[in-house]
């Protein structure tokens, strides 16, 4: 048999295969709440402009409520035969209501119904999002605000570079995801227009009140041009773009808290409810959400690159290559809602080992730019200068196979005569970060100012 929706030119309905490529019930039921928010809108600004019967509304809105309640409860019965929300939606309501169900997709086409209930799902998860953030942002406050004193290596390549603060690397990662939760803002204020009432791709001839849907479904405005409301999948990609680059932070801590957590590090200690144990090692614990956390990010870049392929080469306006847009969303939404989570509760309860942190922060002789800044404030030399000196006392303490701090004031003064015991004072870490008061710097009193201007600015959004 033919389509009840679109075979009235059909003879023959499709081919399993063609079914089968064709569905999209199985992933794009999620949508159901947006469909039927968006037709009751529509419906209701049909009767409204007089296009149909206040009867025939009232009808329709019932019906739909009534599918509403039968999905939740977990009552309807989806068919693949149907293709997708839309048609299973509207299907049932004819079954339940007669008639004028036929009325609902008046000045309307699958075209625009689809970008509404997909945006206004997309706007959805992004304030969840941005709610996560929120959270994650909070914990990772009070753990910087718990170490803002406490000295740990600061690295480049990898390699011990300068002594920083715990709190103030915590803080960097604050201000990574601050910067994502404007991006997420920034996103949701982008795609507040309502696509409903575009139509196939060029509006409608009926006597429609696009302000009015778009009021009713809680957009700023309804889209100005119909043929890009119907092409547009930009809200999707810059959705996926947002996550990426939000996972892509997430994975970088991962792979911090990865290393930091190894017995060789033992920066931190991953409390039990955050890790896993093997199967045949008794000893181990292994940082597995953190490890999940880094490779999920792949599943996310994957979503975001195939989309841009999907879309690269469409022609204007709708094309049925768009329904594929779907699954990559869902999927990347889910995984960045678990990451989130999962490192809020890592980072929340993690066991910091302050004096691993600070051994660590004093090997590597990293108070050598203390040195040589010293030479430069207290004894007058060039800074390419007192680098050439700081070098030489590094190759003297590595020869000695001591820090800095121990080698003894005579051999310093052979180095360079002007060197005098106050210089005792920069070499230590704690000292060292005590120094780098400079705005946005590492001392301790720096770190607590952008950990209060932060609160602020939790409370004020
Ligand atoms: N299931 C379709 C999608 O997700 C809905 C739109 C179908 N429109 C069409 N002209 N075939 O994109």
């Amino acid at each position: 048999a033919s389509n009840r929706m679109w075979g009235g030119r059909f003879a023959s309905g499709p081919d399993a295969v063609m079914e089968a490529i064709n569905a999209s019930i199985d992933f794009d039921r999620k949508l159901y709440a947006q469909d039927i928010r968006g037709s009751l809108a529509h419906a209701a600004m049909l009767a409204e402009t007089g296009i149909i019967s206040a009867e025939d509304e009232r009808k329709i809105a019932h019906g739909l409520n009534t599918i509403l309640s039968e999905i939740e409860a977990g009552r309807f019965a989806f068919s693949r035969k149907l293709e997708d929300i839309h048609m299973n939606v509207e299907a049932r309501l004819a079954e339940l209501i007669g008639p004028a169900a036929g009325r609902l997709h008046t000045a309307r086409s699958r075209n625009d119904q689809v970008a509404l209930d997909f945006r206004l799902w997309v706007k959805e998860e992004l304030q969840r999002i941005d709610a996560q953030l929120g959270r994650l942002l909070d914990a990772f406050l009070t753990r910087a605000e718990e170490h803002a004193a406490t000295v740990m290596p600061g690295f480049t390549h990898l390699q011990a570079a300068q002594p920083v603060t715990f709190g103030h690397h915590l803080m960097a990662y604050v201000e990574m995801f601050g910067r994502d939760r404007t991006r997420v803002r920034d996103a949701i204020a982008r795609m507040d227009e309502c696509p409903l009432g575009a139509a196939a791709l060029a509006g409608t001839g009926f006597p429609i009140d696009r302000h009015r849907t778009a009021t009713a479904l809680g957009f700023r405005a309804p889209t100005r041009n119909s043929i890009d409301t119907v092409s547009d999948r930009d809200f999707a990609l810059e959705f996926l773009s947002v996550a990426a680059i939000c996972a892509t932070h997430l994975s970088r801590l991962a792979e911090e808290i990865v290393i930091w957590s190894t017995p060789q590090f033992g920066f931190v200690r991953l409390s039990d409810a955050f890790s896993t144990g093997s199967s045949i090692m008794p000893q181990k614990k292994n940082p597995d959400a953190a490890e999940l956390i880094r490779a999920k990010t792949g599943r996310i870049n994957g979503a975001l690159v195939g989309l841009l392929t999907v879309m690269k080469g469409l022609p204007l306006a709708y094309s049925k290559d768009m329904q594929e847009d779907k699954e990559a969303v869902f999927d990347a939404a889910e995984t960045l809602d678990l990451m989130l989570a999962a490192m809020t509760g890592m980072v929340g309860d993690m066991e910091v080992n302050k004096a691993a942190m600070r051994k660590a922060a004093g090997a590597g002789f990293s108070t050598a730019t203390d040195l040589a800044d010293w030479l430069v404030r207290e004894a007058g030399l060039p800074f390419r200068e007192a680098h050439h000196v700081t070098g030489r006392a590094v190759a003297l303490a590595e020869a000695r196979k001591c820090g800095l701090e121990k080698l003894p004031l005579d051999a310093l003064k052979d180095i360079h005569p002007a060197i005098t015991e106050d210089v005792y004072s920069v070499l230590s870490v704690a000292n060292s970060v005590r120094s780098r008061a400079s705005y946005g710097g590492t001392a301790p009193a720096q770190v607590r100012r952008q950990i209060r201007a932060w609160r602020r600015r939790l409370k004020r959004d």
